[in-house]
């Protein structure tokens, strides 16, 4: 018994005695091969487990996780003692671990915050330290240090796989792609920071030199020569005199576990490097399960190819339906489509499926697997990341355009370098099919005309009767698309503009097709609503006399034959009707004809001010307006010569008011 009792007491003494390996008298410096002992204070879903590791994330969405150090610590002092400057050295081995082969997020930043109070804070791109509304305020006095895995465009992120230095908000000051120094090779070599494998990092500031160096490596190396960022950076301006030190974790729409193994800590001089050997396992991991050695070679051999093979059909699975999804585009939640299910619908984008291809990308016809609904889905390649956010912001809002005589937007899907927009399907396909080809019927004047008002009123919707004013820039025959009951509805709107976006502004991009083009247009690269009105005025003359704008000589022709100056020409010979469509033989109400190809002269002009508006179009259109005189010496088009004659053309005077052009104002506040 007595014995017993004195291998307990003994026992019980061991377990009192195994405290802290840490400094308990020195509050400025630790170190922590594990954590069981640590005094740290956690948060969120972080946990500490029997082990020592400590935990922040785990594969739950939209949480955070914080871990710091009881104790304030002394940092901006007047005293002029060593522990209380602002030089500090850190080291900490962390692992990102995301699931099978989910892409994960969103990272983990080291922080010195004067607070340990992140209650309201946002998790995913803010990692838990910041919310949108105290982000990047100097009232913060933040210094972190980021892992981030996620590139968020709003926060200049260079890339998806990056270490950043951030002051006060999470736009970083300086940031890097993952990368350690290899001293052996002398060269920088990139690291994956959601391999799943543990990494070192250390973090140094020296007062003296006013420069925060943060290292990178793998577990495998001691620490490089050279650090991946050196910062230049006057932390008296950040840091308050009692500062807290931790970290700060979260997920978001993308979720990984991120742990910690192991921190070193001090301010009195470089923290000593942890020890790597004696730090906690990582939960054990499927796919890295260790196969026993007593199984034949013949069975590993076997299982071998079955798992290439499996693994190889998976990764090639997975890569065909691989798609880009960022944490912005989580409130579009409902117009994001998966690529799976597109790719499915349009029996994997096969050539029979196809309907077109236009000047922004193919078109395929689809079945959505789940609802049977009948959709277009339209390939646009795009390379820039750059106004992506933007340009699906406003997509998005495009679908909440909502008009019969619009092709209605039904959602998106991002790939690299390729975005997906999908449609509703149109049965009859493009215009210009019926008015050109020979595999189409000939649609006769009743329909054209229906047709034309159609798609004056879908444009008018977007300029004028819409929350914002929206430009469509590319009005054609070959926009133009018929539904089940040949109604005219106009599709591609806003298209133009993800060619705005990241393009440079100072070079100015002129979309649209020629023909189609006012002749402002291509000199200022400015569309408006006037310049709009122009393309529907060469729409409505390719209509009604079945020609194309421009149309390229045929063989032995002399001439490219442009449509308003022949159009124009019948008008000063007083014999307009000489121009409609030869393929309707005659069979047209005389007044809708000669209103329609008066108007495109009108809509023609080359002054945008003398153009009708959308509205005016529409009266005119309607019956509602009588057709001002036309001068028989007006000019017309994008291709006079003589542009001061221009200005003796007939303002466009109606009784409603005069016409204004507009630019495009969508998201932005207003018309
Ligand atoms: C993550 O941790 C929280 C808190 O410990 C727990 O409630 C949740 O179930 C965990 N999620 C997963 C996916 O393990
Ligand atoms: C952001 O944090 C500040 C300060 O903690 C708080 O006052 C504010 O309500 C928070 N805003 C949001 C949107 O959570
Ligand atoms: C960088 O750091 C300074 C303070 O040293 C701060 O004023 C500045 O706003 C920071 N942010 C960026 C994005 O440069
Ligand atoms: C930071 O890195 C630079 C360049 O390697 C070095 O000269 C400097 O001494 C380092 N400072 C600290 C505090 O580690
Ligand atoms: C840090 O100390 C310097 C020098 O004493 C002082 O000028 C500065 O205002 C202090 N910064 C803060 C945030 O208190
Ligand atoms: C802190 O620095 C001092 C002086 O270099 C050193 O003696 C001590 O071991 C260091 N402590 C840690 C935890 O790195």
């Amino acid at each position: 018994m007595a014995t017993f009792l004195r291998s307990l007491h003994f026992l019980i003494l061991l377990y009192v005695s195994n405290i802290p390996l840490a400094f308990a008298q020195d509050e400025n410096q630790f170190i922590y091969n594990g954590f069981q002992q640590a005094k740290l204070q956690l948060d969120g879903i972080a946990v500490i487990h029997s082990n020592g590791l400590l935990q922040l994330t785990n594969l739950s969405y939209k949480q955070t996780g914080h871990a710091f150090y009881q104790f304030p610590l002394k940092f901006n002092t007047t005293s002029s003692t060593l522990t209380s400057s602002l030089s500090f050295s850190t080291n900490f081995v962390f692992a990102m671990v995301a699931e099978g082969n989910n892409p994960g997020g969103h990272g983990i930043a080291f922080t010195i915050s004067p607070s340990r109070d992140f209650s309201r804070t946002q998790g995913s791109r803010f990692l838990g330290l910041f919310n949108s509304s105290t982000n990047g305020l100097s009232t913060n006095h933040i210094l972190a240090i980021e892992l981030d895995t996620v590139q968020n465009a709003d926060l200049q992120d260079i890339e998806m796989n990056h270490v950043g230095v951030d002051v006060n908000g999470m736009i970083s000051n300086e940031s890097a792609a993952a990368m350690y120094f290899s001293n052996e090779e002398g060269k920088n070599i990139r690291l994956d920071l959601m391999s799943g494998n543990p990494m070192h990092l250390w973090i140094d500031y020296d007062e003296a030199e006013k420069l925060l160096n943060v290292t990178l490596a793998p577990t495998t190396i001691p620490k490089p020569d050279r650090p991946l960022l050196s910062t230049p950076i006057d932390l008296s301006e950040i840091l308050l005199e009692s500062m807290y030190v931790g970290f700060s974790s979260a997920t978001g729409a993308l979720a990984s576990s991120h742990y910690i193994l192991g921190w070193s800590f001090n301010k009195s001089g470089p923290s000593q490097s942890l020890d790597v050997s004696s730090l906690p396992p990582l939960p054990r991991q499927g796919k890295r399960a260790k196969p026993s050695p007593m199984i034949m070679t013949s069975v590993i051999a076997v299982a071998l190819v079955l798992i290439t093979v499996a693994g190889a059909a998976y990764i090639l699975r997975r890569k065909k339906y691989e798609e880009i999804r960022e944490d912005w585009e989580e409130e579009y939640g409902p117009h994001r489509f998966s690529y799976k299910n597109l790719h499915k619908a349009t029996k994997g984008f096969k050539d029979t499926e196809l309907l077109g291809e236009g000047g922004f990308g193919k078109v395929y016809r689809g079945i959505l697997p789940s609802s049977n609904l009948q959709i277009a889905v339209k390939r646009v390649s795009h390379d820039s990341k750059q106004g992506m956010k933007e340009f699906v912001a406003e997509i998005v809002s495009m679908g909440r355009l909502r008009h019969r005589n619009l092709v209605q937007l039904l959602g998106y899907c991002r790939r690299r370098g390729e975005l997906l927009l999908v449609y509703d399907y149109m049965p009859n396909g493009s215009l210009d099919k019926f008015l050109y080809s020979n595999e189409k019927p000939n649609l006769n004047w009743v329909q054209r005309f229906r047709i034309i008002k159609g798609v004056a009123s879908g444009l008018l919707y977007l300029h004028e009767e819409w929350e914002q004013v929206v430009l469509h820039r590319d009005v054609k025959a070959s926009n133009v698309l018929l539904d089940a009951e040949l109604n005219g509805r106009l599709g591609d709107f806003g298209l133009a503009r993800l060619y705005d976006h990241g393009t440079n502004p100072q070079t100015t991009h002129v979309v649209g097709t020629l023909g189609y083009l006012a002749p402002e247009l291509t000199r200022t690269g400015r569309a408006t609503t006037c310049s709009d009105v122009f393309a529907f005025g060469a729409f409505m003359l390719e209509v009604a006399c079945g020609r194309r704008p421009i149309e390229v000589p045929a063989l032995g022709l002399p001439e490219r034959m442009i449509l308003v100056d022949w159009v124009s020409e019948c008008w000063r010979r007083r014999a307009i009707l000489d121009a409609s469509d030869p393929r309707l033989e005659g069979n047209y109400v005389v007044e809708e004809m000669v209103l329609v190809l008066k108007l495109g002269l009108f809509c023609s002009f080359a002054i945008p001010a003398a153009r009708p508006s959308m509205k005016q179009v529409m009266q005119l259109l309607d019956g509602d307006a009588d057709l001002p005189e036309l001068p028989h010496d007006s000019v017309f088009g994008a291709f006079s010569s003589d542009e001061s004659s221009a200005f003796k053309s007939f303002p466009f005077t109606l009784s409603s008011a005069p016409s204004m052009c507009s630019t495009d104002s969508i998201l932005k506040s207003g018309r």
